[in-house]
């Protein structure tokens, strides 16, 4: 385990925050890769929790969190000066060799590991386009910081903040060399229907987060595959929703 100190947390929202993190050497984590962060020493709540890496450099980390239950809130009381351990970076990541152009989806909280792709790609010359989506205006979060990496389209289902509808509601005028997407299980499903050849990230419960323990399995048309050694990233076309 690595020891990481508290830089900041900011809320950016009433249900989201930002958790920055220094960590003694550089990472480098992969876009899509992410961290389990043990919440204290009291072991209470026992697992530690998994957060995709929001952003990286040299030895920052950066989180992208949504509050849910204890160890969501017990994360965003922890401030400036404050030590915690960390496990990672673990998982597969995206992979995006020998591409030109991607297009990016994500919902919710899936912004996290999309924006640290985003960079990356914008980062190695890839054309990007980005489509978010929100449950409405008080859960936007982070469009600013998506404004300079190419097209953006925003999407909210109720229509409070830019466009009404959902990320599958935006129209294709172009082909792409490859799909990227995070977001709620509803979302990846229908990305799944809508492209051929999407890597998705999926989100399951974990327990162990080492691949030990079976807890946080999907189905697919291999068998059974561990979200947490075996991806988070798959192929769209291999999840059995
Ligand atoms: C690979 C991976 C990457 C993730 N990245 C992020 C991220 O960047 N930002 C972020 O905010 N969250 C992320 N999550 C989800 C995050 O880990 C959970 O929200 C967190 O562990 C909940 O902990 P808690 O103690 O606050 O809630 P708990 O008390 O454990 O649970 C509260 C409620 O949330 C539900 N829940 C718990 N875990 C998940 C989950 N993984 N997916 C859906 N519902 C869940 C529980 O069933 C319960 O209803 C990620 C999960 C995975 C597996
Ligand atoms: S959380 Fe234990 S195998 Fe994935």
């Amino acid at each position: 385990m690595i020891e990481a100190k508290v830089i900041k947390t900011e809320k950016i929202s009433n249900f989201h925050f930002l958790m920055d993190l220094k960590v003694e050497e550089n990472l480098s984590p992969l876009p899509g890769q992410y961290f389990m962060l043990k919440l204290n020493d009291l072991n209470d709540p026992f697992f530690m929790r998994p957060f995709s890496v929001f952003d990286s450099n040299s030895d920052r980390l950066s989180f992208l969190i949504e509050i849910k239950g204890k160890g969501t809130k017990i994360l965003s009381k922890m401030n400036e000066g404050h030590f915690l351990k960390i496990r990672g970076p673990l998982g597969n990541g995206f992979k995006f060799d020998k591409i030109k152009s991607a297009l990016l989806y994500a919902g919710g909280t899936g912004i996290a590991p999309i924006f640290y792709l985003a960079k990356h790609l914008k980062k190695v010359g890839i054309e990007i386009d980005v489509v978010l989506g929100f449950r409405n205006k008080d859960r936007v979060i982070c469009v600013d910081k998506f404004s300079n990496f190419g097209n953006l389209f925003v999407f909210t289902d109720d229509g409070s903040y830019a466009n009404k509808g959902t990320v599958i509601d935006f129209k294709l005028e172009k082909t792409y060399d490859s799909i990227f997407a995070c977001g709620p299980v509803l979302m990846l499903k229908a990305i799944q229907r809508k492209h051929r050849g999407a890597q998705i990230s999926l989100e399951s419960v974990f327990a162990c987060g080492a691949g030990a323990c079976m807890g946080c399995v999907v189905k697919s048309i291999r068998g059974y595959l561990r979200v947490c050694k075996d991806g988070p990233v798959f192929n769209a076309e291999e999840i059995i929703f």
